[in-house]
């Protein structure tokens, strides 16, 4: 059992609201194709599509006022809508993808995963589809409603799948020693041990955060996942090849966390 997220940055054009990106997504189809690693879960992001409404209307933070309820409402459609553009593409790679919906079976409690029913996922992959899930608009029981990232989506299905290993594709190769666009010798961290802090906080200064949070969200979601065994590897999605060695299990440049 493997698990795929693919960031907003690899699949839209982060800087320009609801533009898909068709040639890293169509190549990522061919990938996922190719690499033939079945069971399989892919989990994407909300890049240009989902993070601007989000932010707009304040939908991570949950419900302050009546203007946010059709926020929450665009939110979710608009990560309709960038599901709707990665499954095409996976059905014209002959991948038997099939898309499903992350609110519909999904509540948090102060932006925490607490109640998943994965009765219907693993019911679609024993049939042989590639549930195609994303991060999105769900209902919070505290706070009302909020964002899921695809990270922690990734994780919380990892372990109520079982999976074998997570790969987490973004467009950065992996962790650096520090940030790579400022600083000229930043080292690509092949193994992270999660319980040195020391890299951790380096990490923080070095990347930038969105509504999710950015490398350092991604880090420490992983950890859950990490614990229970699961194998967490971060590659550059938008370099072609890396997802499809990442999937078949083949040494790729990329981070690989441990415990
Ligand atoms: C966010 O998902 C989904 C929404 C904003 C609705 P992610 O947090 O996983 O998205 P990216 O990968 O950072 O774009």
């Amino acid at each position: 059992m493997l698990i795929l997220k693919l960031g907003g940055s690899v699949v839209t054009y982060k800087d320009k609201p609801f533009t898909p990106h068709i040639d890293n997504i169509a190549r990522l189809a061919a990938e996922i194709a190719e690499a033939d690693a079945q069971p399989l879960v892919v989990v994407h992001g909300g890049g240009s599509y989902g993070h601007p409404i989000a932010t707009e209307y304040g939908i991570a933070e949950g419900y302050r006022e009546p203007r946010q309820i059709i926020g929450f409402s665009k939110t979710h459609q608009a990560m309709i809508e960038l599901n709707d553009i990665i499954v095409r593409e996976l059905l014209d790679a002959g991948v038997p993808a099939f898309a499903v919906s992350p609110s519909s079976f999904i509540v948090t409690e102060s932006r925490r995963i607490t109640d998943i029913d994965l009765q219907v996922v693993e019911r679609l992959i024993e049939s042989g589809l590639i549930p195609v899930l994303y991060g999105d608009a769900v209902m919070d029981t505290r706070q009302g409603f909020t964002i899921i990232s695809g990270d922690q989506l990734a994780v919380k299905l990892a372990k109520g799948l079982e999976a074998e290993r997570v790969v987490l594709g973004s467009d950065v190769d992996g962790v650096f020693t520090d940030d790579p666009k400022l600083v000229e010798d930043a080292r690509l961290i092949e193994e992270l041990s999660l319980s040195n802090h020391g890299d951790e906080a380096k990490i923080g200064d070095a990347l930038d955060t969105d509504v999710t949070g950015g490398m350092l969200g991604k880090v420490v979601e992983a950890t859950e996942a990490v614990e229970a065994g699961i194998e967490v590897v971060l590659v550059n999605a938008t370099v072609g090849g890396r997802v499809r060695a990442a999937l078949r299990g083949e040494k790729v440049i990329g981070t690989r966390l441990k415990r």
